[in-house]
């Protein structure tokens, strides 16, 4: 398959790279070379490269940011997934789209998760415009992959783990505090590159859950990064409220993986499984990087 990635310097999309290249022809176009906010741009260069799939990794997703940042976020979050929808329509190709757990109000109780076909009640501004992104795919792209994710991890890019180690190496002596009423699957995008590659292969179409497999606070989150990197710095339970983050954060933010399994290509493993390998072979190079 020829598969033009977008957003390929980003956490997401530079394991995509990584895992897509092996079977594929892959053609990746950065932010100078490609603007998906631009209509003309983004119908001139799939016009032009000819691909059989756009892979969109891109996304405003700061998420606190967004709540400020209107036209930014509705350019990139929604008109450039609208763009890339309707030039899939035109040029006959597929468009993978990832979207979001956000999209959800986080409301069920622990530990019951979210389906595929649960209804949508985003509850921030970023939530809101990954909506307004799946609809602008689904109402535009006649041949689409909608793959929604949370709480993402990896060697490239700015997350969760990255700010744990950080503080642990820059603040050893100061308390970590995490929340221990916010509750996920911690998912290395790694992992999700080799689900697209799965759902690529078998030619699927439609929305799609993919994360980890267990779940977690994000309290257990950063004792276990700790305790696995011997990192000694003290960590306390807090309260999501605690953090007076700008944009509301989904409490229950599971989702499960119901679409995969029912097809029988659920690649996404246990999360501990998955942090354990990703600690082993990338834990040092994390932590002499927080150093920095
Ligand atoms: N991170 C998570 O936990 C998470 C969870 C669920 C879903 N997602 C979704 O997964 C996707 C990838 O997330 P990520 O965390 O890998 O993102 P990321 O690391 O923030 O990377 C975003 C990428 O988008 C590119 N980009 C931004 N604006 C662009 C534009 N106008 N035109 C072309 N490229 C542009 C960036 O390029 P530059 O580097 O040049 O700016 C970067 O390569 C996003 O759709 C996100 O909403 C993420």
């Amino acid at each position: 398959m020829r598969i033009l990635i977008l957003g390929g310097t980003g956490m997401l999309g530079s394991d995509c790279k990584r895992i897509l290249k092996d079977n594929n022809e892959i053609i990746t176009l950065n932010k100078q070379e490609l603007d998906i906010i631009s209509w003309d741009g983004v119908i001139g260069a799939i016009d032009k490269v000819s691909p059989d799939v756009i892979l969109n990794c891109v996304g405003f997703t700061d998420i606190d940011a967004c709540e400020t940042e209107n036209y930014a976020v509705r350019k990139i979050n929604i008109e450039g997934p609208r763009n890339l929808a309707q030039a899939s329509a035109r040029f006959q190709c597929k468009l993978v789209h990832i979207s979001s757990g956000c999209i959800f109000d986080g409301r069920k109780l622990i530990p019951q998760p979210y389906f595929e076909d649960d209804a949508l009640n985003p509850q921030s501004a970023y939530g809101m415009s990954k909506m307004e992104s799946e609809t602008a795919v689904r109402q535009n792209s006649p041949n689409y992959i909608i793959i929604r994710s949370a709480w993402l991890y990896g060697i490239n890019g700015i997350n969760f783990l990255k700010s744990v180690v950080k503080h642990a190496v820059q603040k050893e002596s100061e308390v970590l505090k995490a929340a221990d009423d916010q509750f996920g699957s911690p998912t290395w995008s790694y992992r999700l590159a080799l689900q697209i590659e799965a759902l690529l292969q078998i030619n699927a179409r439609g929305t799609y859950h993919a994360t980890a497999e267990g779940c977690c606070s994000r309290f257990e989150y950063a004792r276990f990064i700790l305790d696995k990197l011997g990192l000694k710095c003290p960590v306390e339970p807090c309260k999501m409220k605690d953090f007076n983050y700008t944009a509301k954060r989904p409490t229950n933010c599971l989702l499960e993986n119901r679409l995969l399994k029912k097809q029988g290509i659920n690649v996404m493993s246990h999360w501990k499984k998955d942090l354990n390998i990703f600690l082993d072979k990338y834990g040092e190079k994390v932590i002499k990087d927080a150093r920095l």
